[in-house]
């Protein structure tokens, strides 16, 4: 097991080990795991590039250390709870010994289907079992696996498909969340239609039974290929550089990137940063409420616990259905004594009102963490009061799909937990805030971008199918530096805070949408003539999209073109990444070189008008009066 942190003293002398011996630091960490042969090196890196491989010339797989070499002693213990989007269904359990027969099972199947190491799988799925057992059984296959948030449109699950050239797509026939009925399979057909002619098969697990369009030739059903599948597989021999999964996310140009994770690096750190911020111990009942397809719930539904030997639910539904104490009452349910959720989640519950956590038991809680974007102070003190009940330490855990895991968190009973403070990076992690120009801020109580300085385990290695954009996004602002791309400010005592993106993305609800991409589905409507989308202030989500058009013809059609807008953007890209707010424009404020101002739209969204600054310099100075008086 990696290195538990025990208090202040023990977390300073790691931090100066790993900056002093970062090869013996990570080797300490890394040894505990199995490998079928022994790295050589621990790291050689080079940012430039960027060139980073961790554990050279080991061996290993990352399932067999999520599950395998727990089976001779722990293959009764819990490894994974199901609760159902029904309060009023069973809920499933599985132990370590039936979730490696399960995930054997499928590896075998997927196997049959042809799918083998090195070939990408798509998931497109809600959160049931099949989804992490599908995910687990390609890692043990050496299957790279691209999980797509069932919450995308069909035309952004193609754009993935195609991108990563996937072999095969796993979904279910619906997906059941709150009241709601998601026909996924559906979906899935328009995307075949659209294009993913990589893909051979679809393979459909049967999640509600209700009537889907089928196409013998492509689609395959999930329980057909189980049946009589043995329930062992042995395990493919990988390198610890080989891809583990690929995951899509939003930046500030383009399209979405795939971020490649691998076997040995991810596997080391999610691991330790999982066992360190959670405090988990032996027995403990841990709960992520993300979903899978998001990073959060790679890392911390599935890897970083299944690595621990923990129990860790997964959860199918949502928090306020049927009611909003329904994430209390699971809690109390299965006495969970780890909870990690988003700040968005905490809001929308707080704007409930209190009688929906009240009589409820909530003292197995030991560590509460909040993850995704800045938690407000409001919201943290809410969290701490009648969640945590003052006694549960909240860990606010900065970090990024990049990243692979939490990079900077308190750690509970070590450093302390300060409101809207992420505090401080995990040992190993080199933090840094840098100015503009790239000039490293020591001085504490100061403002700046923040990057890290040095390689860590599990970050990102490329971008799929495409390098140089991973150098140009990360590596290439500050020399030396993976550059975030968020601000960040320090207190007086270099406790870190992170404030957010200074890039073209918006962070809603904790989800990273990238502004270029629905400013091209908003331009996908014939009246649109130009938009400009930014982010602003939302109470519940963080941050609201906040669209400023320029349509043509009659603005009697003003509404009819508002709701077409937004249906563009639900088709394009997903429900997600709909408008909060249109504004429609006469003209957008361009400097004089045609460049939209974005600081100003922003300014104007926000409705900080007095922090509008000088406009005289625009090429059209006078337009900002009129859609500062017009603003929504
Ligand atoms: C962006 C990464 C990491 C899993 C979920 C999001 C923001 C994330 C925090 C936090 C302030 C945060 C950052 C980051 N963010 N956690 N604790 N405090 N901001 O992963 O979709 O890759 O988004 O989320 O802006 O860059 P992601």
């Amino acid at each position: 097991m990696p290195t538990r942190i025990k208090n202040l003293e023990h977390y300073q002398a790691l931090c100066k080990k790993a900056i002093d011996d970062p090869t013996s630091f990570w080797d300490e960490q890394a040894k505990s795991f199995h490998w079928f042969e022994p790295y050589t090196e621990v790291l050689q890196w080079e940012f430039d590039t960027p060139d980073v491989k961790w554990f050279i010339e080991g061996k290993t797989n990352i399932c067999y250390n999520c599950l395998d070499v727990h089976l001779e002693d722990h293959g009764d213990d819990t490894a994974l709870i199901w609760e159902p989007n029904d309060p009023t269904e069973a809920f499933k359990k599985f132990s370590y010994d039936e979730l490696h027969k399960a995930v054997c099972k499928t590896a075998n199947a997927l196997k049959a289907m042809d799918i083998s190491k090195g070939d990408r799988v798509v998931f497109y799925m809600p959160m049931v079992p099949e989804l992490a057992i599908g995910i687990l059984a390609c890692a043990r296959i050496g299957a790279i696996h691209s999980v797509v948030f069932a919450g995308f449109s069909a035309q952004a699950l193609a754009d993935r498909v195609d991108d990563a050239q996937a072999k095969m797509i796993i979904c279910s026939d619906y997906n059941e969340r709150g009241e709601k009925s998601i026909p996924v399979k559906a979906i899935v057909d328009e995307a075949m239609d659209i294009s993913c002619n990589s893909v051979s098969h679809v393979l459909v697990h049967k999640n509600t039974g209700n009537p889907i369009n089928w196409s013998d030739d492509v689609d395959k059903w999930w329980h057909e290929k189980m049946d009589n599948m043995p329930t062992e597989c042995p395990v493919e021999i990988m390198d610890s550089e080989d891809p583990l999964f690929i995951l899509y996310t939003s930046g500030s140009t383009g399209k979405p990137k795939g971020v490649v994770h691998t076997h040995g690096g991810y596997m080391v750190y999610t691991a330790y940063s999982f066992q360190n911020v959670f405090q988990y111990e032996p027995g403990d009942i841990y709960w992520c409420t993300a979903d899978i397809g998001w990073i959060t719930g790679h890392s911390y539904i599935v890897y970083g616990p299944l690595l621990s030997r923990a129990t860790t639910i997964m959860f199918e539904g949502v928090p306020s259905y049927p009611d909003a104490s329904r994430f209390w009452n699971i809690v109390e349910k299965y006495k969970v004594n780890q909870f990690y959720t988003a700040p968005t989640a905490i809001r929308a519950l707080m704007a409930c009102g209190d009688e929906w956590t009240e009589g409820h038991d909530l003292t197995s809680l030991k560590v509460i963490g909040s993850v995704g974007e800045p938690i407000n102070e409001e919201a943290w003190h809410w969290y701490n009061e009648k969640i945590g009940c003052f006694k549960a330490p909240i860990v606010d855990t900065w970090w990024q799909t990049e990243t692979g895991g939490i990079m900077i968190s308190s750690i509970p009973g070590v450093t302390d937990c300060k409101p809207t403070y992420a505090a401080y990076p995990l040992p190993g992690v080199q933090a840094v805030l840098v100015d503009p120009s790239g000039e490293e801020i020591r001085e504490y109580n100061s403002e700046g971008l923040l990057c890290i300085s040095f390689p860590w385990p599990s970050m990102i290695r490329t971008t799929y199918g495409d390098h140089e954009r991973c150098k140009q996004v990360y590596f290439s602002a500050f020399e030396g530096k993976y550059f975030t791309g968020d601000g960040a400010r320090t207190d007086s005592e270099g406790r870190i805070r992170v404030i957010g993106r200074v890039d073209d993305v918006i962070n809603v609800s904790g989800h990273r949408i990238g502004t270029a991409e629905v400013e091209n589905a908003i331009n996908a409507h014939p009246r649109v003539i130009e938009s400009a989308v930014v982010g602003y202030p939302h109470e519940i989500k963080g941050q609201g999209i906040y669209a400023y058009l320029i349509c043509s013809g009659d603005s009697e059609l003003d509404d009819t073109v508002r709701n077409e807008v937004i249906e563009v953007v639900r088709r394009e890209i997903g429900p997600i990444a709909k408008p909060d707010k249109i504004q429609f424009v006469p003209a957008l404020p361009k400097t004089r070189s045609g460049k939209i101002m974005r600081r100003i739209l922003r300014k104007i969204a926000a409705k900080e008008f007095d922090q509008l600054g000088d406009v005289s310099t625009l090429l059209n100075p006078q337009i900002v009066a009129v859609i500062k008086e017009n603003a929504l």
